[in-house]
């Protein structure tokens, strides 16, 4: 594995997304890679003839090299528990979810946690946005595996003093909370040169008193971390908060009304807004992750994402394990194209979204949701070299030197849409730093 900070070329079929709508790609393409960053982008031949042998060339072709893969929103205490029960939201949070989070602690924490980001990396996710449990020793193994699997990760003890699944009374809950995550905010905010970032993580508003939401959002912004949240995921989650909040406007008014839309806020979900909310997104310039695998997965419903992303938010995509059943950000992805078709068979207006659209919101538009585009998202020189390469040949039904020829960038990215996986990804980078690599096939030297 490449681990030290010697200048590297890698060699293969570069292709990333610059802008919503549009596909860069470059065929016979090299990257060349110097102290974690991205230092120069080109053809291959070219670059080759300037740097002939003074640098480390890896040829991966037939492989296309992107940039890494970002999850906005997922939770780390969940994945032992994907693909379980066939009920809406709240059933299943207290079904399926309450009691794996309340184990969720001590040994198991520590057992799962590094098997979790190992295995966001063996999927090429590069940035992770999470979840931990209530408890603060769930949220300090996070962070523990995320240092050392490489990956970049914004993480926080998840927060709830309403119907939480812990043993203390709400008051001690509160206090408690807060105090548990200002400490892991101290102590992990911006570690690692800034690869590991803190989130204050109030669960949403009917597991969280007001209290407690605004107190998160003032420490949120005394220490300028991150702020995450649920919004607008399922009807009677709807209707739970109206009858908890009566004074409220609508949902995103609670938010609202304890400071809790900020430019460092990614809510989840969002999928029964009105046109009010929207726009109050919009202009607190707060982001949302798109969940669409979990929302058809719980039968939340249909994200309205040509409105959102027309008044100007941005929007990333998230895994939302175990509402979503998989860390591979590919079939999230595809989840929301096939979430637009199913749209646009009853809104004949309505343009369905492409491939490509979808790769950005898993790239650049992910990075510009959490605010890092000017750093990550993208193939561009004096980026930090987040990237993975994938395997051409193993997303191909017949891949043979022909079929492989005739790909173009748009083939390609559907194919890992349509195909891709953990099966054909062949390496995770990080800052330049390789953190994955596929096993050798057996039998090979
Ligand atoms: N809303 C509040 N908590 C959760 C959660 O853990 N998963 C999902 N999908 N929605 C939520
Ligand atoms: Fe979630």
């Amino acid at each position: 594995m490449q681990s030290d900070t010697s200048p590297f070329g890698l060699r293969g079929f570069l292709i990333d997304a610059p802008q919503f709508g549009t596909l860069r790609g470059r065929p016979n393409g090299a990257v060349l890679i110097d102290n974690g960053k991205i230092s120069k982008i080109g053809d291959y031949d070219d670059l080759r003839r300037l740097h002939p042998n003074s640098i480390r060339w890896l040829d991966r072709r037939p492989a296309a090299i992107f940039p890494g893969l970002i999850d906005c929103h997922t939770h780390l205490p969940q994945y032992s528990v994907v693909a379980r029960g066939e009920s809406e939201l709240l059933p299943w949070l207290r079904q399926h979810i309450f009691p794996v989070e309340r184990e969720f602690t001590g040994p198991k924490a520590r057992a799962e946690a590094p098997a979790f980001f190992q295995e966001l990396v063996r999927n090429g996710t590069t940035t992770v946005m999470a979840y931990a449990a209530i408890y603060e020793d769930s949220c300090d193994a996070g962070f523990e595996a995320a240092k050392q699997s490489g990956i970049r990760a914004i993480l926080g003890k998840m927060m709830m003093d309403l119907g939480s699944y812990g043993q203390l009374q709400p008051k001690k809950v509160l206090s408690i909370s807060l105090l548990e995550s200002e400490r892991l905010c101290r102590k992990w905010h911006r570690s690692e040169e800034g690869r590991l970032e803190y989130a204050f993580s109030p669960r949403f508003a009917v597991t969280c008193s007001e209290k407690m939401m605004r107190s998160a959002a003032e420490l949120a912004a005394r220490f300028e971390a991150y702020l995450q949240t649920h919004l607008a995921e399922n009807r009677e989650e709807l209707e739970k908060v109206h009858h908890l909040y009566m004074s409220a406007r609508d949902y995103t008014h609670v938010y609202e009304k304890c400071g809790m839309l900020t430019p460092h806020t990614v809510v989840g979900h969002c999928i029964h807004l009105n046109p009010r909310e929207i726009a109050a997104i919009a202009a607190a310039q707060s982001s949302v992750a798109h969940c669409p695998s979990s929302n058809l997965f719980l039968g939340s419903g249909l994200m309205k994402l040509d409105q959102l992303l027309k008044a100007g938010i941005n929007v990333g995509l998230g895994s939302d394990v175990a509402g979503g059943p998989e860390l591979n950000m590919w079939q999230v992805m595809r989840a929301a194209i096939e979430v637009q078709k199913a749209r646009s068979a009853y809104e004949p207006n309505l343009r369905p979204l492409r491939p490509g659209e979808a790769f950005y919101l898993a790239t650049l538009g992910g990075a510009r949701a959490l605010g890092k585009s000017n750093i990550i998202g993208s193939l561009d020189s004096g980026k930090e070299a987040d990237l993975i390469v994938v395997d051409l040949a193993a997303l191909l039904p017949y891949p043979n030197e022909d079929a492989l020829a005739e790909l173009t960038p748009e083939d390609i990215v559907a194919l890992c849409i349509y195909r891709g996986g953990p099966q054909a990804n062949l390496e995770t980078y990080v800052r330049g730093k390789c953190i994955y690599q596929a096993p050798s096939p057996a039998g090979a030297l």
